[in-house]
């Protein structure tokens, strides 16, 4: 029988990544039923609404879904869809693994490691107020719940996959209250995970220390603003936005999708890069194999893995990677290499 998984195109880049993506799955002898939803811009044309009751019900029922990205307008209009399906869904715990790919070179070598960005608060919270003409506040929310989940999430994902250590960014000698919290509720957790390492860096010194020698990480725990920012920074050790993929997961529903955005300088001309998507597409496929036993997934999961691992190898890439392929041709080299 075959699984149900909502997909949603998205916006810019996200329909020509995700066809890809989809591609991939079915050559690859995924066994997903695709059920099609609206989000973002394309949404409020066929539905008045840029994050549709439909689409929420549909991944509440099917529990997962692969995303293309959404567009956001700048200093006014809609709010992020992306930030609202997340705390619609309460995907708490945003999963980010970097690594160094063969065939990708960049000044950086063994880059192995996992952001942590917690989803649901900071200040992503939305509370914006003006406060008189030209004074305007953004608060920042953090609270004990969500801090110690987001920690617990970092250190069972720790524990479950053999990482040896997590570093909490944070700026609690500024934001001494929320930060603060972020860091004691860390702190408290990894009391109870002696087998793995713990530290903290102050966000700052940090980012200068991934610079220097992002090997140097593993884990890297983060509150909401820390982790969208630091996300894109470690997408440059590896090669960029087109080859770093994502998680959001909740207690019930897991979306998966790309670090990227819409990518509206590049859209609709077939050059994106849409392996951050198959990416996210693997490791929805992993998620279906452990979290539903579906042998299927796993089997095409590897077999996606190695054909992109074998495509970059031999010097076939996108134009993002210095390589001359279109999205269109990429994809049927991938499917070539399955
Ligand atoms: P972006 O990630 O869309 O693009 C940044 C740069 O990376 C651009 O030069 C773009 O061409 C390049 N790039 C991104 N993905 C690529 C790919 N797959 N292949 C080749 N090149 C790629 O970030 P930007 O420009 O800041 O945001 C554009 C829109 O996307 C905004 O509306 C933003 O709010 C939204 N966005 C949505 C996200 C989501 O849906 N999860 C995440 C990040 C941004």
């Amino acid at each position: 029988m075959s699984t149900q998984v909502v997909l949603i195109p998205g916006d810019g880049i996200g329909p020509e990544v995700t066809s890809s993506a989809v591609a991939l799955a079915e050559a690859a002898g995924a066994n997903i039923e695709w059920i099609r939803c609206h989000a973002g811009e394309s949404a409020l044309e066929s539905h008045d609404d840029v994050l549709p009751e439909e689409t929420i019900d549909q991944i509440r029922s099917t529990r997962i879904a692969l995303k293309g990205p959404c567009t956001t307008p700048l200093g006014g209009g809609y709010a992020s869809v992306n930030v609202q399906l997340r705390k619609s869904l309460n995907l708490y715990a945003a999963v980010r693994p970097v690594r160094s790919l063969p065939g990708i070179h960049t000044r950086y070598q063994d880059v192995d490691m996992v952001v942590i960005r917690e989803n649901t608060e900071g200040l992503y919270s939305g509370i914006e107020n003006v406060i008189t003409d030209g004074v305007i506040t953004s608060l920042k929310v953090a609270t004990e719940t969500a801090c110690t989940r987001i920690a617990e999430f970092a250190f069972e994902y720790a524990r479950a996959r053999g990482r040896r250590k997590i570093t909490s960014l944070h700026k609690a000698n500024i934001m001494k209250l929320s930060d603060g919290l972020f860091i004691r509720c860390a702190k408290e957790v990894a009391a109870g995970y002696t087998d793995i390492e713990y530290e903290e860096l102050i966000i700052d010194a940090a980012c200068m220390k991934l610079v220097q020698d992002p090997s140097k990480f593993d884990m890297v725990l983060c509150e909401n603003l820390y982790g969208d920012v630091v996300s894109d920074l470690c997408a440059g050790f590896v090669g960029g936005l087109g080859v770093v993929p994502g998680a959001n997961i909740g207690r019930d529903q897991a979306v998966f999708e790309a670090v990227h955005g819409s990518a509206p300088d590049i859209a609709g001309s077939n050059k994106a890069n849409p392996l951050a998507v198959i990416m996210s597409l693997v490791m929805l496929l992993n998620h279906l194999a452990s979290t539903r036993s579906d042998q299927a997934a796993a089997a095409a999961a590897d077999r996606i893995k190695a054909a992109y691992n074998k495509t970059l190898e031999s010097g076939s890439l996108t134009m993002d990677l210095g390589g001359r392929l279109d999205t269109t041709e990429f994809t049927d080299v991938l499917i070539g290499n399955l």
